[in-house]
């Protein structure tokens, strides 16, 4: 199979080496407010803070070729024209490099001995995008060529901007000032933000307006201010007036042999205060925008920012690392899957190259499942999602499924009755703490639906959570699904028959029939932290009555939810078993494979083993295990969605990334170190890169959504990268049930369940302030169970290091 590139671990970069991957490998800037996305050939976007109300650049999706747009240079040599990242003038490069690091991108190409260097990032509390280009004449000559910039500037609302022509093509202004272009459509009246594009050199001339550099039937491939461009008799001074503004300079440069120039290009978005918003009339008010510009006016500006954010990224990647024989591994835990965690916080669904940052705001589910990705890096921003989310539940314990991170407010379209929900709050929470030990966020004041009046402690909206799902069960005494559960396409209260409906809102059915496993095996998982939490706020009473319910569920599931050798799925609106060997398709799910084995549910009699076996027998493949088997090929009305994709594409028996850790989370469970680190490794990016780089087609350094199952025409290819629970899921799997290092309440348990055949590992694990410098000897060749642990050489009872406060260094041996 063809590879693309390589792993740099020590810079802890991926290295692309050819522009021509089999789909854009992006990469992601920023760690606060302004985000970029960055493509292996410079395309993208920017935004601050909400990808469709505070657009800064366009892109346009669903393109043809794909990945149209970014921030582009061209370089104009004699009359030879080429851009650095090859796209989008696709003339041929004698080399070319991408190295994707943490926060930064940098793009090498190089034409007739001239190199150009460029470097993009988003510098820590800045508003802006930060491009470095480093221009080395690697010839015995002197050149004198003609650098351009290109940026398109989006109109700020991204939705509105590519729909509402007869409006937008009228409303784009921009004012020149210096080397600075500034974007200000909409300023006049309701906008207090504008954006600019700048560079730290006198130019030859720019271009505001993007027809009068394209020219009127070239694209940005050959625009006709740059094929046209002669030094010194061209003139470059278009402004953007209606129509679609952009921002190019025109920098002439001229290199003796060997010697290198250096450009700064800072594309920012500044506010300004309502009643400060003009200089004089017409005139914006530039001075947070000079303040922005003078920050980077020099090359060692940007490498000082450069190793300040280096120093973030150390701090938070030093706080799990591990080493052990296997450099997939390691790579996979240190560096690339706690750097997707990180960035599926930050960006949660919304803008990646599959979703279009329109769409969804914050999921309820998902960001609650994001919480235990990243808590052990940023405590503080975790703690403050798990306010913004728990304030979005209804007093019953529902939840709005989704939040604006704009206005934190839960949105009325999508609403709520997505009953595995509420329980997520109570996942967060619970890892929260076990990570922290703040229990004291739980007497937070927190409203609910935003409404300061109903505001009770958090406490009080893990009580609603659980008790939702009691209030709320079915006939078999097992819970009622709502418009669905985990798995967004088993509508089973949806019954649509009309195009265009979403299958999500419409509910054709009064909801109090079709009930589902997977809540049932999550209230029983998860509540169980409920109950513990109950017990440590010495609530006994109040823990035995929930527990009570718990060992109820679980009785259920093991009755109504066994199916002989696999647990059910669901059960439809008509009482009919989803999920079952009575099905004519759709015989076994995943979901309630995975949870209620996480659950403990039939761990005594032999049923869990069974179901995981099950698992193995008919969903586990080469590229992972799929979604169900056999896959719909019919529409199923009372099923909903699930059966509307072709067999073997996402949640019709495609392979789900997310789902995939509960099979291993509960291969853990049962001691199987084997089979766990088989499935976990079939779909970890970093071990598929070896293998199916070509197959996969997505990028190899983090997980997709989704892998095509083996029903599909292109079993293997995966689709949807970057923003998935996928991320969060797979840390929490590595890295506390494989190597077994696991935060809970009262200390750090050591319990790895790994191949027999290791022989050990190390890793480092910041905890509670202390640093654990663990060692793990697999002595007896087993998978899992630990014999003796010794910190500081003395020996303890158990496999729990209690807290240390005492910040320091502590060395733990750990036998198996
Ligand atoms: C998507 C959704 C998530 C859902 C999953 C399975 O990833 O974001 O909420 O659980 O699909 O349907
Ligand atoms: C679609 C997707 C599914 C996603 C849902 C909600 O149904 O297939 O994966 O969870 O939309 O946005």
């Amino acid at each position: 199979m063809k590879k693309y590139g390589f792993f740099d671990d020590a810079a802890r970069e991926y290295v692309i080496t050819t522009p021509q991957t089999p789909y854009p490998w992006i990469n992601y800037l920023g760690t606060q407010d302004f985000f970029s996305l960055i493509s292996n050939t410079a395309g993208g976007y920017c935004f601050y803070k909400d990808a469709r109300l505070r657009r800064i650049t366009r892109y346009r999706y669903n393109n043809v070729p794909v990945d149209m747009n970014g921030r582009y240079f061209y370089i104009k040599e004699g009359s030879d024209v080429w851009s650095p990242g090859w796209k989008p003038v696709k003339n041929d490069l004698d080399d070319y490099k991408c190295r994707h690091g943490m926060g930064y991108t940098v793009i090498h190409g190089t034409k007739n001995k001239l190199a150009a260097e460029a470097l993009f990032f988003v510098p820590m509390n800045f508003n802006g995008e930060v491009h470095k280009i480093k221009l080395t004449n690697e010839s015995k000559k002197k050149k004198k060529f003609t650098l351009f910039s290109m940026a398109e500037f989006c109109l700020w609302n991204a939705h509105d901007d590519f729909t509402n022509f007869q409006r937008n093509l009228n409303t784009g202004e921009v004012e020149v000032d210096g080397s600075t272009i500034y974007h200000k459509t909409e300023y006049r009246e309701r906008r207090n933000h504008y954006s600019f594009y700048t560079v730290n050199t006198e130019v030859a001339g720019f271009h505001s307006d993007r027809d009068s550099f394209t020219g009127r039937y070239n694209g940005f491939e050959a625009p006709e201010a740059v094929m046209k461009w002669k030094p010194g008799k061209s003139e470059a001074k278009s402004v953007g007036d209606g129509w679609s503004p952009i921002a190019s300079h025109v920098i002439e440069v001229t290199l003796e042999p060997g010697k290198s120039e250096e450009f700064v290009f800072v594309l920012g978005y500044v506010e300004v205060e309502n009643d400060d918003k003009w200089a004089k009339p017409g005139v914006i008010n530039k001075k947070n925008a000079k303040a922005m510009i003078k920050k980077f006016n020099t090359a060692s500006a940007v490498n000082k920012a450069m190793a300040e954010m280096k120093k973030f990224w150390d701090d938070l990647l030093s706080r799990y690392t591990v080493k052990s024989g296997d450099d997939k591994l390691n790579r996979m835990v240190n560096i690339w899957n706690q750097y997707q965690c990180i960035v599926t916080f930050n960006l949660s669904r919304s803008a990646s190259y599959f979703e279009s940052g329109i769409g969804r705001g914050m999921g309820f589910r998902d960001s609650n499942q994001d919480i235990a990705g990243f808590v052990h890096q940023l405590p503080d921003r975790a703690r403050q999602r798990i306010i913004d989310l728990a304030s979005t539940q209804f007093e019953n314990g529902g939840a709005y499924h989704q939040y604006q991170p704009l206005t934190k407010k839960g949105n009325n379209e999508v609403g709520g009755n997505f009953n595995d929900d509420p329980l997520w709050l109570i996942y967060s929470v619970a890892s929260y703490i076990k990570e922290t030990g703040d229990w004291d966020i739980l007497k937070e004041s927190v409203p609910f639906d935003n409404n300061p009046a109903t505001a009770k402690p958090l406490l009080d909206h893990l009580s609603a959570s659980f008790h939702h799902v009691i209030n709320n069960l079915g006939p078999h005494g097992l819970p009622l699904i709502g418009r669905a559960d985990w798995n967004d396409c088993l509508n089973l209260n949806c019954f649509s028959t009309t195009p265009d409906e979403s299958f999500q809102t419409c509910t054709s059915k009064d909801g109090k029939t079709a009930e589902s496993v997977l809540i049932a095996g999550m209230f029983a998982c998860i509540g169980k932290e409920y109950v513990r939490i109950l017990k440590h706020l010495g609530k006994k009473a109040e823990a035995e009555v929930a527990q009570n319910h718990i060992d109820k569920m679980k009785k259920t599931i093991l009755t109504a939810g066994w199916d002989g050798e696999w647990f059910v799925r669901a059960y439809d609106d008509n009482k009919q078993k989803v999920g079952s060997k009575e099905c004519g398709e759709g015989k076994i799910f995943i979901e309630s494979q995975g949870f209620c084995v996480m659950a403990e549910v039939g761990v005594d009699d032999g049923k869990a083993e069974k179901a995981l076996e099950s698992a193995r027998k008919y969903l586990d493949t080469d590229h992972g295990l799929v979604l169900l088997n056999p896959a719909y090929t019919k529409y199923h009305v009372e099923l909903g969605e699930v059966s509307s994709y072709p067999p073997g594409y996402k949640e019709n028996a495609g392979i789900f990334c997310h789902n995939n850790p509960w099979i291993i989370i509960a291969e853990t469970i049962l001691g199987q170190g084997d089979n766990a680190f088989s499935h976990y490794s079939k779909i970890a990016p970093a071990y598929r890169e070896e293998k199916y780089s070509e197959l996969h087609r997505m990028e190899p350094y983090v997980y997709p959504q989704m892998i095509a199952g083996k029903d599909a025409k292109r079993h293997g290819e995966a689709k949807n990268s970057w923003l998935t629970g996928t991320a969060a899921w797979n840390f929490v799997t590595v890295s506390q049930w494989i190597l077994g290092i696991r935060p809970d309440y009262d200390g750090l348990i050591i319990d790895p369940c790994i191949p027999s055949t290791w022989p050990g590992f190390k890793a480092t694990r910041k905890f509670r302030g202390a640093t654990f410098n663990i060692t793990v000897k697999n002595e007896s060749k087993s998978c899992k169970g630990v014999r003796c642990l010794t910190i500081d050489g003395k020996a303890i009872p158990g496999n729990t290091i209690p807290v240390f406060t005492d910040g320091k260094a502590h060395s733990v041996v750990v036998i198996m």
